[in-house]
């Protein structure tokens, strides 16, 4: 028995050598130390020798079995690199590649954009995509059949949640009685409905924009798309004047652009403004020559604004003999394109990487 165990042991030490995998040690393992073979046989039958014999081989039984185990797991540290031994894998390979993912133009435009009225004191609100016509309309002075109310093309979002149930002011002591009222649902239009909804919670002095997305149903081309980026601006306190409004957009374009750019400012009408104007930007794409993104004219229109018409002050549960401000809109994607260059907005909601890449 004694001289059994002896040879499991040396035949184990040899065969060890010429384990070369994690699979061949699966296999030493299972033949060495499995249940059914030799070593355990052995082991489970210690009971039944005599009394002088049980003790010594038993003692040499499980010496033999701890020095297998041992064997094995030094063999393993070595096969998973964790040895001496040579690691199964080749670390002179050279490695794969990641490719490294980069900040999307718009993004990185954002993230300027927001920075510089940071620090011009401004606090930066979200507002939401899916909005109630109230806030993008209504309450911005453009009521249900007023003209101008058309020329916002407007994607409608249909469907069961237009209707909800709402308790008016009227009933709300009256039993419980709940009145059932629609709520016009559509993808904002501009972000100006977060004018509104940002007076809600707060009061004068304001200076506030509102980064985001918006949408409109109309037909693109290089200068628009049906998805885009605006960031609104809103500025209300006592004597705020039509300078104070040209004076920021001219020290915001400045501050990002890093130089003196060529501006125009436009009268225009916005229900919601009173007076309003349009900013150009000279086009730097073809320097003022005239191309197909600033449409042959050499100026890229850049954002409406105006001051805050008092009937939204109104709206706003603000005092327009006590308080003005100024309102803006500005068009971060054409902003964008001039900044680095680009000649069709839609590129930028392509997913080319030939072009994400460049940036
Ligand atoms: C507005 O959206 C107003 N809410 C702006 C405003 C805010 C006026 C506050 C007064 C006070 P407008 O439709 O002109 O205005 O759009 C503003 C800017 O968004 C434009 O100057 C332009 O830069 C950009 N823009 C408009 N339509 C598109 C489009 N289809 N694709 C890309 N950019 C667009």
């Amino acid at each position: 028995m004694e001289d059994k165990l002896k040879n499991i042991l040396n035949q184990a030490k040899d065969e060890i050598s010429r384990v070369k995998s994690l699979a061949d040690l699966v296999t030493f393992q299972n033949k060495y130390l499995g249940r059914k073979e030799p070593l355990s046989q052995i082991l489970r039958g210690i009971k039944d020798l005599s009394k002088e014999e049980r003790p010594k081989i038993g003692k040499l039984g499980n010496e033999i079995r701890q020095e297998i185990e041992n064997l094995v797991e030094s063999v393993r540290l070595k096969l998973s690199g964790q040895g001496d031994l040579k690691p199964e894998i080749d670390l002179t390979l050279p490695g794969v590649k990641i490719h490294e993912g980069s900040l999307h133009p718009l993004t990185l435009f954002l993230r300027k954009t927001i920075d510089i009225f940071v620090r011009m004191g401004f606090e930066v609100i979200p507002g939401p995509e899916l909005e109630e016509a109230k806030y993008n309309f209504d309450l911005l002075n453009i009521p249900k059949d007023h003209p101008s109310r058309d020329v916002w093309d407007t994607f409608y979002v249909d469907g069961p949640s237009l209707v909800a149930n709402r308790q008016s002011s009227e009933t709300r002591h009256a039993k419980n009685d709940m009145r059932k009222a629609t709520i016009e649902l559509l993808l904002r239009t501009h972000t100006s409905p977060m004018q509104i909804r940002a007076m809600e919670k707060r009061k004068p002095p304001v200076r506030l924009i509102v980064p985001g997305r918006v949408f409109r149903h109309e037909a693109t081309d290089a200068g628009h798309e049906t998805t885009f980026y605006q960031c609104e601006g809103l500025v209300i306190d006592k004597d705020i004047k039509v300078t104070d409004l040209i004076g920021t957009v001219k020290l915001f374009l400045q501050s990002f652009f890093g130089k003196q750019v060529k501006v125009r400012v436009r009268p225009h009408f916005y229900a919601f403004t009173e007076p309003s104007m349009d900013f150009d930007m000279g086009c730097l794409l073809c320097g003022g020559k005239g191309c197909s993104v600033c449409g042959k004219t050499g100026w890229l229109e850049m954002m409406g604004s105006g001051m805050v018409h008092p009937k939204v002050l109104k709206n706003m549960k603000v005092d327009p003999a006590k308080f003005t401000g100024f309102a803006f809109g500005l068009g971060i994607d054409r902003l964008m394109m001039l900044y680095y260059g680009i000649d069709d907005i839609r590129l930028s909601y392509q997913n080319d990487l030939r072009f994400l890449k460049q940036f």
